[in-house]
């Protein structure tokens, strides 16, 4: 399944970038434009971003389950801000916050 259209990376390659970044550093700061760089590429449109926002929860999450000494922690996101978060570009500068343990 292509996820992102504009340079044609599909879901397998996304997770794969994931995978590496998560095995590399699960404390890093991972945002969609970590994972294109991973993968050599830049977001375009960024219309894709969104669902890799939602692969790197995942992985993360799958991460927590097999490590229960780390946290992810999830910021809410308020019902106002969802139709500006859905506009091309909008995730610039938004980022998942892995935190450890000793940290909360
Ligand atoms: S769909 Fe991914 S950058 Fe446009």
């Amino acid at each position: 399944m292509i996820v992102c259209h504009c340079n044609v990376i599909t879901k397998a390659v996304i997770a794969e970038a994931i995978e590496e970044l998560v095995a590399d550093d699960p404390y890093r700061l991972i945002t969609p434009g970590l994972v294109y760089r991973q993968l050599g590429k830049r977001g375009k449109c960024c219309g894709c971003f969104p669902q890799v926002v939602a692969l790197i929860v995942d992985r993360l999450e799958q991460f927590q389950t097999s490590n229960p000494g780390y946290t992810v922690q999830r910021t809410s996101i308020a019902p106002g801000l969802q139709a500006d978060l859905a506009r091309p570009g909008a995730f610039e500068g938004i980022a998942l916050a892995p935190v450890r343990q000793r940290d909360l």
